[in-house]
């Protein structure tokens, strides 16, 4: 959580809000001295700018600042890098929700990742706005910057064991158990796939468990996909398309971020969090094309490519969440590139098995500003991944619907009964906009977080 939000009202510039719609009438009421000074500033309320007004004849210097007001959570979020370091209070009248949504997106415009180097600038301070929900704009902030800092952390410090580390601090911080298979164990434990895809690391893969709440609770499983480094495996990436999979443990950080806020709301679940974690590495015990792996559910999968791996690692923990027959299983990964060329970055693919379920989250995500866009779990691409060895192949050779081909593969491994939500997602901020800089981003984690809330409490 950032320190710029203060109750310390003392010494505080006054933002004063202004729309495009509402600038004439305010202008209006200004005097000639101050409209004329706005003049010379060429302020039209745009959305994210700013003019100071100096202080005169008595009056208190201002910052009138455009806003969009259907921006709702990202109205004000520029604001604290965009003005000067100071401490700012906002001068208008603001209900809970618009107070919070100004709040949450002030302290998410207020993140840097400063592991490795020191920050240009402080970001402006705001003084909390009265009716703001101080406590759930700070457990979703924490949860989001978890998720940022797990996602900008470089490879190289953030291996399967390093997530599990965080994985099992948060659960210490949250009273949480947590259980970590490591290694060889998985084979034990009957992990294949996710042994298969991480055994040719140095580093080795994991399952990470985490279980918290009321055991008599509704039962809520997030799944997350933890590649922390995908090198495409034998299968190897050219080098522009490896450049940027650090980010591929984003779906595991997105679900501990999340884990994060509901278990600090209290929510009334019993949370399960399945992190399979691994590396997708190049070496002599690498899993290879054609090979054919039987999967923990007992199913035969035969590996068509090796950078398909996403899948492979989640469809044993699928299986796994699945035995327990959970209320929902929201499952978050950076699962394929084809997702992103259907919807781009700022869009998150959601595959879902219950038509409620889907149209709660996408309301959510709007509400949240952090959007989600149906797409089909369309059974009859089910042949495409047809295998003449094996029960399937962990890819098609169609060359088309690659997001809804993986979703289609993991729906193999939730029972029909189970309510499944599956989010393709980027987890990452390709330009830097208002509250979200350029960067790790917890794509999806406001939606969910908002929906499980209004659902569940
Ligand atoms: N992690 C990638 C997907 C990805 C790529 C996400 C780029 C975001 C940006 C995943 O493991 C992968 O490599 N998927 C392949 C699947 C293909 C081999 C069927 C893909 O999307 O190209
Ligand atoms: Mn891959
Ligand atoms: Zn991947």
């Amino acid at each position: 959580m950032p320190a710029n939000l203060t109750s310390d009202t003392a010494g505080a510039l006054s933002i004063v809000p202004v729309t495009t719609a509402t600038l004439p009438a305010w202008l209006g009421a200004l005097n000639p001295h101050e409209r004329d000074w706005l003049k010379t500033t060429a302020f039209v309320a745009d959305p994210g700018s700013f003019a100071f007004l100096p202080a005169r004849d008595g009056k208190e210097a201002r910052v009138i600042a455009g806003i969009s007001p259907s921006e709702s959570v990202w109205a004000y979020a520029g604001f604290p890098a965009s003005l000067p370091e100071g401490k700012y209070r906002i001068d208008s009248p603001l209900d809970r929700n618009a107070a919070t949504d100004a709040a949450q997106g002030w302290a998410l415009g207020s993140y840097a990742f400063t592991r490795y180097k020191a920050a240009k600038r402080a970001f402006a301070t705001l003084v909390w706005p009265p009716e703001a929900d101080r406590a759930e704009v700070e457990r979703v902030t924490r949860g989001v910057f978890l998720a940022r800092d797990l996602i900008n952390t470089p490879a190289e410090d953030m291996g399967p064991d390093e997530l599990a580390a965080a994985a099992r601090e948060l659960a210490r911080d949250a009273g949480a158990t947590c259980t970590v298979i490591r290694g060889d164990d998985l084979l034990r434990a009957n992990y294949p796939t996710i042994h298969a895809v991480g055994r040719a690391s140095s580093r080795p893969p994991s399952l990470i468990d985490i279980r918290w709440g009321d055991p008599s609770a509704p039962k809520v499983t997030l799944v997350g996909k933890g590649v922390c480094f995908d090198s495409g495996g034998l299968d190897l990436k050219p080098a522009a398309m490896m450049l940027n999979m650090k980010k591929d443990m984003g779906g595991g950080a997105v679900v501990l971020g999340l884990a994060s806020a509901l278990m600090s709301a209290g929510a009334p679940i019993r949370l399960r969090v399945l992190v399979p974690a691994v590396e997708n590495a190049v070496s002599s015990n690498s899993i290879r094309p054609r090979d054919i792996v039987r999967t923990r559910s007992g199913k035969t999968v035969e590996i068509g490519n090796t950078d398909a791996e996403g899948r492979l690692i989640l469809c044993d923990a699928l299986t796994e969440a699945d035995t327990e027959a959970p209320a929902l299983i929201v499952d978050c990964a950076t699962l394929t590139g084809a997702a992103r060329i259907a919807l781009g970055p700022e869009l998150q693919a959601l595959f879902c098995n219950d038509d409620a379920v889907a149209e709660g989250l996408l309301h959510a995500g709007v509400a949240a500003g952090d959007p989600l866009w149906r797409m089909p779990l369309w059974q009859p691409y089910r042949r495409l991944i047809d295998s003449k060895v094996a029960d399937f192949n962990n890819v098609s050779d169609a060359g088309y619907a690659g997001a809804v081909i993986a979703a289609v593969y993991l729906a193999e491994f939730v029972g029909a009964a189970t309510p499944w939500a599956h989010i393709d997602m980027f987890g990452f901020n390709a330009k830097d906009r208002p509250g979200r800089p350029e960067g790790g981003e917890a794509t999806g984690l406001r939606a969910v977080y908002r929906y499980l809330r209004e659902r569940f409490g």
